[in-house]
């Protein structure tokens, strides 16, 4: 599908926003391309406070009148995660956009503060915690007459990389760091990913919840990897390594584009395009499964 993001986002006014990881890649350029159309305002998360001014500059020299607030935190601490949305619900009390982006892939061994495998952590856990904080305020706003609201949850082709199971539960409290197991880490939470926004949109149809694979998109995400796997990225993907402008589409899209088209629970690649599945990324049991054990690894966090 084309989608151009300069011309195919309609009017966003009244409509606040939400991009984790909105300081680099195309968290950034959702954030750029979001603040152009007249939102009310953009919140954005990440660690870095320097790039984050930076991103503000940018974005207002573009659209002067844009109206962009910056959330310091690390999705490595739900408690981190938990002080930004308490700083966004005391700041706003509606949410109309909430574009789950923040990721990190591939990175060494470790656990997160609160002790689970870091790209689980990162990638799943922190944004389901987000979810669940932020759900009354979505569904207040979602409760408006007219109202359009939406979670995009960013996953990867990458998923199908999962371990044979899907999703190795009873490790999650370990670093999962070795043999296999260690390069299924980031296809393990992409494939959460995948089920946890279709099995949102079953609890929540009044939500429009869908997960998205961007492209592969050179970003920091590609840089950082080593030369093996930079090597590999290259070869398996020859002439399809896309800015992060256009790596951006495929959200912009599922997040803005007209929402009859858009089907709650689905999967999509860029841009618009029915994703391909694999058997566990349609297990609806294993969907279950992994709200069920969110839901009590999250049982403590509140605002
Ligand atoms: N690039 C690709 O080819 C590709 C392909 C498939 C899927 N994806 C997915 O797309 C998403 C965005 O990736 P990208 O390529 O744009 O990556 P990126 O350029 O590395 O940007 C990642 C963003 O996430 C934030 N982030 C990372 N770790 C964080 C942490 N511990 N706490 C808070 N924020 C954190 C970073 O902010 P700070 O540094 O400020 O913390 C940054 O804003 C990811 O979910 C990734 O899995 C990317």
């Amino acid at each position: 599908m084309k989608f151009n993001s300069s011309t195919d986002i309609p009017d966003l006014s009244r409509k606040v926003i939400f991009v984790t990881g909105g300081t680099a890649g195309i968290g950034k350029e959702s954030v750029l391309a979001f603040a152009k159309h007249n939102p009310q305002c953009v919140y954005f998360s990440g660690r870095d406070s320097k790039r984050a001014a930076e991103v503000i500059t940018e974005a207002k020299t573009a659209a002067p009148s844009a109206n962009l607030v910056f959330l310091e935190c690390d999705l490595t601490s739900l408690t981190s995660v938990e002080n930004a949305a308490r700083q966004l619900t005391s700041e706003s009390d509606r949410l109309d956009i909430l574009l789950c982006n923040a990721g990190v892939m591939n990175v060494p061994p470790a656990l997160t503060k609160e002790g689970f495998e870091i790209h689980f952590g990162v990638n799943h856990l922190s944004h389901a915690l987000f979810i669940k904080l932020l759900l009354p305020t979505l569904l207040r706003t979602a409760d408006e007459p007219n109202s359009d609201v939406r979670i995009v949850s960013l996953t990867s082709q990458g998923f199908i990389g999962h371990p044979g199971g899907g999703i190795v539960f009873k490790d999650l409290r370990t670093t999962q760091g070795s043999g296999l197991m260690k390069a299924m880490r980031y296809g393990q939470s992409k494939l959460a990913n995948i089920l946890y926004a279709a099995e949102l949109a079953k609890r929540y149809p009044q939500i429009k919840s869908v997960s998205i694979h961007p492209g592969v998109v050179q970003t920091n995400l590609v840089a950082s990897q080593s030369g093996f796997m930079k090597a590999l990225i290259h070869i398996t993907n020859p002439f399809s390594i896309v800015t992060p402008a256009d790596g951006a589409r495929n959200q912009l899209w599922a997040a803005t584009y007209d929402k009859h088209s858009v089907v709650n629970g689905a999967y999509y690649e860029p841009v618009g395009v029915p994703g391909r599945h694999a058997r566990k990324s349609k297990d609806e049991k294993l969907a279950g499964e992994l709200w069920e054990w969110t839901d009590k690894e999250l049982e403590g966090f509140q605002i």
